[in-house]
């Protein structure tokens, strides 16, 4: 595979992202960690940098490769200066530092939610056995505004209202969306809670900030990310037409799962945030 192919998966994903209003200013980070095909794009590269220590450590994560957006840098404007907007890293055989062989001009480093993104690929390198490589997190405008409507959202509670919002959701997230209570940005609490809810998860709510996805690839993580956001918006739009009058029932859920033959943890069911 030639780096340029790798590079333009990346814009296409960030452009994406942009387009649908979901990375606002340097809103949103993307990584990817870097299969055989794609590490075959980057042998050869040298180290651009000294080794930078983590704020985290990746033990299981020693000597990966990944493509990551900078910190500060624009999703929107990948596609137009790929070489400034984000770089390739590696780890070093400890997993406590990593350093710089492509991108991040000039003196840029890789985004800030650097800790979530790699205890994230740590749990699902582990949990999908090594099946799952990319993680994008994004601020997704109806899922955000969903954790300002509720006072009382939970995991279970919002799963079962994204699911009953739209037949696509338990398919494409049958073991549910975590609900993660608000913590600071970029710090490596939020980092750890993030990566244990993944041990189960494929998508984590940040309350007031956006959500993680992940998947084989950035379609993958994208196409999930959108479909939850998807359900929120047509949440959004029969509340402002006066509020929801049917939803998906538990019996049909049921039926698009046994359809689907999709394991779907049906123990989350709950009623509606709000007590509706
Ligand atoms: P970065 O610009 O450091 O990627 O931060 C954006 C963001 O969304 C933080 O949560
Ligand atoms: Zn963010």
């Amino acid at each position: 595979m030639k780096r340029e192919i790798l590079i333009r998966h990346v814009a296409k994903t960030t452009r994406d992202m942009w387009d649908r209003g979901w990375a606002e200013a340097n809103g949103g980070n993307v990584s990817l960690r870097l299969n055989e095909e794609q590490n075959a794009a980057v042998v050869g590269l040298q180290g651009q940098s000294e080794w930078i220590p983590l704020s985290v450590a990746a033990p299981t994560l020693q000597g990966e490769r990944f493509i990551f957006t900078g910190t500060g840098r624009y999703l929107r404007n990948v596609e137009l200066a790929p070489e400034r907007n984000i770089g390739i890293i590696e780890l070093n055989l400890c997993g406590t530092a990593f350093r710089i062989l492509w991108g991040f001009e000039s003196n840029g480093r890789p985004t800030s939610e650097l800790a979530a993104h790699l205890l994230s690929h740590a749990t699902i390198k582990e949990s999908t056995n090594n099946y799952a490589h990319a993680v994008i997190h994004t601020h997704t405008p109806s899922l955000i505004a969903l954790t300002y409507a509720f006072a009382d959202l939970s995991t279970s509670n919002l799963t079962s209202l994204l699911w009953r919002m739209h037949a696509e959701c338990v398919v494409v997230f049958p073991r549910g969306i975590e609900f993660l209570p608000w913590m600071m940005a970029g710090s490596n609490t939020l980092a750890h809670a993030t990566a244990d809810a993944l041990r189960t998860r494929t998508l984590v709510v940040w309350e007031h900030h956006g959500i993680v996805g992940t998947g084989r690839n950035l379609d993958e993580a994208f196409g999930r990310i959108y479909v939850a956001e998807k359900a929120a918006e047509i949440y959004l739009a029969c509340a402002a037409a006066g509020g929801v009058k049917k939803a998906l029932t538990d019996d049909q859920l049921q039926a698009i799962a046994d359809n689907f033959k999709c394991n779907w943890e049906k123990s989350l069911l709950a009623g509606w945030p709000g007590g509706a």
